[in-house]
């Protein structure tokens, strides 16, 4: 996994995309918690590895963690952990437009210009929201029944072309190709109509439990910068059926082989999959193989992590310095979009 980056400053400072290319791709990793390889695999992954190809953006989406976050220094502490998580894991603030939400009021201003035009029942219909109801949420927000359209303006302001994501956050970016078009069959062309990238191998990561898909909100991660004792326990814990060790086993219906498909060579696969079929090969063994897989994985930016952390100030720099750059995006579609509904004399 590349994760080598170093620490010149970008002197870029124009719309124009720094590798020439003419896609945007843009995702957001919320600062709520830390990321697993549900998060890893099929949003952040999918960004760091295109950043050379196409005109990336990725940024933290502290507005939406307010939906959960309600403490200050959390929320501080949250968006340190997930700005050093993906600098370690390759992202590249020379190639990328790497920024903090809250930096950029226009995300906000934008945000309430779309609800006004979104209908009531598209934001019921979220399944996200349906979700949260379903579930019992103790306390409902407008915030997040609302969230749907802030995201809309997170990826409209940018002209982005494509949206890397997980399955769950699907809807929300076809919501915001609607709101899209409605703007532009009411107000004139405007916005760029953005498509989600989910491929479906990842659109879905399964959890340790082996049932639900892998959520901080269910508590089944691999976390990738977990310590190795929690790592271990984590590995070690996910349920496999009973066959006796000197039995065949079925690859297709165990979660720790489904995980270690995830991260594993088709040559490591093969391999796991005929221990499997040939029997005399436990659960034990398979769960120590995933154990080295992962730190073999993540090692290097598990280290390079630790790196980071000792400087800081160099982060902030990297976030300021990134929403100087996306500054320049966002205030001309922002200016173009009060122009034509009428907010600029
Ligand atoms: P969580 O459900 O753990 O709170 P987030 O809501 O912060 O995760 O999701 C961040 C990104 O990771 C989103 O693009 C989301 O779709 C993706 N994602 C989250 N969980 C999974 C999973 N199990 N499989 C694939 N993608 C996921
Ligand atoms: N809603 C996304 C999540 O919960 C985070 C997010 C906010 C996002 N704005 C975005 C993702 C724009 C992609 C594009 O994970």
């Amino acid at each position: 996994m590349p994760v080598s980056h170093t620490k010149t400053k970008s002197t870029t400072s124009s719309d124009t995309p720094e590798n020439g290319s003419n896609k945007r791709i843009f995702t957001g990793i919320k600062p709520s918690g830390s990321p697993h390889i549900g998060n890893y695999l099929s949003a952040i992954k999918p960004c760091i590895d295109l950043q050379t190809q196409y005109d990336t953006f990725i940024f933290i989406p502290d507005l939406h963690a307010l939906t959960t976050v309600r403490n200050a220094e959390e929320m501080r502490t949250n968006v340190i952990d997930v700005a050093l998580d993906l600098l370690a894991l390759g992202l590249d603030p020379q190639k990328a437009t790497f920024f903090r939400q809250s930096d950029l009021p226009e995300h906000s201003e934008l945000s309430w210009i779309l609800s006004c035009i979104t209908p009531f029942g598209v934001m019921e219909r979220a399944h996200a929201w349906k979700d949260s109801l379903a579930n019992h949420l103790k306390d409902p927000t407008v915030g997040l029944f609302t969230y749907p359209v802030l995201m809309a303006a997170d990826i409209l302001l940018y002209q982005s072309d494509l949206v890397p994501v997980g399955k769950d956050q699907k809807q929300h970016v076809e919501i915001a190709r609607d709101i899209a078009i409605k703007f532009n069959g009411l107000f004139g062309e405007t916005f760029k109509l953005p498509t989600e990238m989910t491929p479906p191998e990842v659109a879905t990561i399964i959890g340790t439990d082996g049932q639900h898909k892998m959520s901080k909100s269910y508590n089944n991660t691999l976390q990738l910068f977990a310590d190795s004792a929690t790592l271990k326990r984590q590995i070690m814990g996910i349920p496999t059926d009973s066959t006796p060790l000197e039995s065949p086993k079925n690859p297709d219906t165990d979660a720790v082989f489904k995980l270690y498909s995830y991260l594993a060579t088709p040559a490591e696969l093969a391999n796991l999959r005929d221990r499997y079929l040939a029997g005399g090969f436990g659960y034990g063994d398979a769960k120590k193989l995933l154990l080295a897989k992962f730190e073999e994985y993540f090692g290097p930016a598990r280290e390079k992590r630790i790196e980071l952390a000792n400087d800081l100030g160099y982060l902030e720099d990297i976030l300021k310095e990134g929403a100087g750059k996306a500054r320049i995006t966002a205030q001309k579609t922002l200016a173009t979009v009060k122009k034509a509904v009428g907010l600029v004399f």
